[in-house]
């Protein structure tokens, strides 16, 4: 009985079975990504399609290195664990540009196994070939590349972008060109280890090359770029090595990193090539406390800013980066208890590309118990900023800027922001002048009915809700 069990459990039938439940759990998990209630469970329910089609994998007949595998699992899991509870909200992006980059290069690997194990590919049909010098070379950027955005996120290396000038293009497109030919002569059947070395090392600077020239602050669509490019190198490799879980777990992250990247762009008004163009998003000086926009600043202290909310009808808190850089969340959500205990109506407008990453405002807020039916997207509050008696924008400021409407040569032009200048009145907490991410002054900072207090945004946050407890 326990021969047949275990000879039913090595058939490729039941792997495949156990393949289309795993499927079915990463679709199901990722249309809970949709919304904040439903995310934390739609990521479990991936992770356990994920469990599935990983034992699907170890049950294939023979399983030879079944003690390599072991100890593989085990350090990955050692890493992977610790690294995903300790990482800081703030360091997201650059946690899953290390992730993504470890699946290009796992990637890059197979094809590398599969080119020594196969004879050079001469003993695989032409297509096995193909897909795998494809995952090669993609994969190896991917990895390289993420690396680059990793540490450049990490502060490892310096966020600006680094470029060498006008023969940048030229050298990108020679190290893509080697790296191509090489992947020719391989399919065409030259079987030199030489080749595929030369290949993933070309592909490897090129991965450098191509993310270093871009700042710091556009890593996260690059990022999400990577993701693409490591899904679309993940089904090639499945395609190559004839596994349908590799093949459709690589299309979803391919597609979905895809639209990602697409909708980011869409909503900062920039293209995708001008992103990787690089050059926009590096570290800017401004100088503290000069005027911006050539108008007079007016600045504000926490015990103002405490009596003209709680005289208020409605206040909008505009989150952005700053509230993310000093973890001001769970200080906004006392503080708009307190005014809401005093009969004012608190909502929260996020902007889509608020902070530094999709969703960043959102999981913040969430982070800090603030009830989702008072997160209102961009769309539904900005009909209601003229009926907002105070807009308090919380390390917030390209979303905000006006000049996005109406100055053509704006780098901004065209971008949708949230339209606090249409409320009564604005209070800006922030610790400078300084610009945000995108390096240009915000003539909402010099709109006479903006006030600004000066200050870390938790301890300009916390002195208000004293303020507001004296009253
Ligand atoms: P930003 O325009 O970057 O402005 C953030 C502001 O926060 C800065 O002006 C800074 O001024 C202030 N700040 C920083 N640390 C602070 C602290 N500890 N306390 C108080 N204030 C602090 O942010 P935003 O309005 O959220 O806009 C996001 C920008 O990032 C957009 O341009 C967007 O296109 C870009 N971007 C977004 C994403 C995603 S997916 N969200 C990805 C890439 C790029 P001080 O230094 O004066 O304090």
């Amino acid at each position: 009985m326990s021969t047949i069990t275990a000879s039913f459990l090595v058939e490729a039938s039941f792997r495949r079975v156990l393949y289309i439940v795993a499927f079915a759990l990463f679709i199901y998990g990722l249309s809970g990504l949709t919304g904040p209630k439903t995310a934390v469970r739609g990521n479990r329910i991936a992770a356990v399609g994920m469990a599935i089609a990983v034992i699907a994998t170890l049950l294939v007949d023979p399983l030879s290195n079944i003690g390599l595998i072991i100890i593989g699992v085990a350090i990955g899991t050692a890493v992977g664990i610790p690294a995903a509870r300790q990482v800081k909200m703030t360091q997201m992006p650059q946690m899953v540009a290390l992730f993504n980059g470890v699946g290009g290069g796992a990637v890059a690997l197979i094809a590398w196994v599969e080119f020594r194990t196969s004879d050079g590919f001469a003993e695989r049909p032409t297509y096995v070939a193909i897909f795998s010098v494809f995952a090669a070379i993609v994969g190896s950027v991917s990895f390289w590349g993420s690396n680059i955005a990793f540490s450049k996120l990490q502060e490892l290396i310096s966020g600006k972008p680094m470029t060498i000038g006008r023969l940048q293009t030229p050298l990108n497109a020679l190290l893509g060109a080697v790296a191509v030919a090489c992947g020719v002569a391989i399919v065409a059947g030259a079987n030199h280890e030489w080749l595929m070395l030369l290949l993933l090392v070309t592909a490897a600077v090129l991965g450098n090359l191509l993310v270093l020239p871009i700042g710091g602050a556009d890593m996260p669509v690059v990022i999400s770029l990577l993701n693409a490019f490591t899904g679309l190198s993940a089904a090639a490799a499945g395609v190559a090595l004839n596994n349908t879980a590799l093949i459709v777990a690589g299309m979803i992250v391919g597609a979905s990193g895809t639209l990602l990247t697409q909708q980011m762009a869409i909503a900062m008004n920039r293209s995708i090539t001008s992103v990787v163009a690089g050059g926009f998003g590096g570290t800017v000086e401004a100088v503290a406390g000069a005027s911006a926009a050539g108008g007079t600043v007016r600045s504000t202290s926490a015990a103002d800013v405490a009596i003209q909310m709680a005289y208020a009808r409605q206040v909008v808190v505009v989150p952005g980066y700053g509230m993310a850089v000093s973890q001001a969340q769970h200080a906004v959500r006392e503080m708009a208890k307190l005014l809401e205990s005093k009969g004012v109506e608190v909502k929260y407008a996020i902007h889509p590309v608020a902070g530094r990453m999709p969703g960043h405002m959102n999981v913040l807020l969430a982070e800090a118990d603030v009830p989702y039916d008072q997160l209102k997207e961009m769309d539904d509050i900005n009909g209601e900023f003229s009926r907002t008696d105070v807009s308090l924008v919380i390390g917030a400021n390209d979303v905000t800027n006006p000049d996005a409407r109406n100055k053509a040569d704006s780098p901004i032009y065209g971008m949708p922001i949230l339209n606090v200048d249409e409320s009564a009145s604005v209070i800006v907490l922030k610790r400078s002048m300084n610009s945000g991410y995108a390096g240009i002054d915000n003539p909402l900072f010099v709109n006479p009915k903006t006030a600004m207090l000066f200050g870390d945004a938790k301890g300009s946050v916390g002195e208000i809700t004293e303020e507001l407890k004296a009253l």
